[in-house]
């Protein structure tokens, strides 16, 4: 398995209707190619986790950095695991965070978005943390 968690800036224009597209493009297509994860938005900002093979999720990262909707995409973290994470998350999405959990996702992106060096900790705290912010 494989593992990829990046954000991105939203541009300005962005949509309810171009999330309601993302979303639905993305749960058909990751379904087919055996991709789960989430994804997070904020007011100015996306969050995701894609996991699957390395191949499947280089593929579908790829088509997303080609995608006029977000900018400024950095890789948090892009490593291989033992075993699915997140079996049951079929594309996850966060709706309508309340203000503590829009706090606590700033704090991801203020905390990890620079970080060079994972401890084993920080890894699992910022799935947890990504995780508690979405239904599954
Ligand atoms: C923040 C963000 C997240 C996205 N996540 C996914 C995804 O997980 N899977 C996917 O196939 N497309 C995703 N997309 C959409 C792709 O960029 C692209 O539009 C889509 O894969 C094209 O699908 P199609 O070739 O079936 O039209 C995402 C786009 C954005 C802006």
């Amino acid at each position: 398995m494989y593992q990829l968690i990046y954000v991105s800036d939203k541009i300005e224009t962005f949509t309810p209707s171009d999330m309601e597209e993302i979303l639905c493009k993305a749960r058909k297509n990751n379904a087919q190619y055996g991709i789960t994860g989430l994804l997070v938005e904020l007011p100015e900002h996306f969050i995701q986790i894609l996991e699957g093979t390395q191949d499947k999720v280089e593929f579908t990262f790829n088509l997303i950095c080609e995608d006029i909707r977000h900018t400024n995409i950095r890789v948090l973290l892009a490593e291989k695991t033992r075993a699915r994470e997140m079996e049951s998350w079929d594309m996850g999405f966060s709706e309508d965070l309340d203000p503590s959990q829009l706090d606590d996702a700033r704090l991801i992106l203020n905390n990890f978005s620079e970080k060079q060096n994972f401890s084993d900790i920080h890894r699992q705290s910022l799935k947890l943390l990504l995780k508690s912010l979405c239904h599954e």
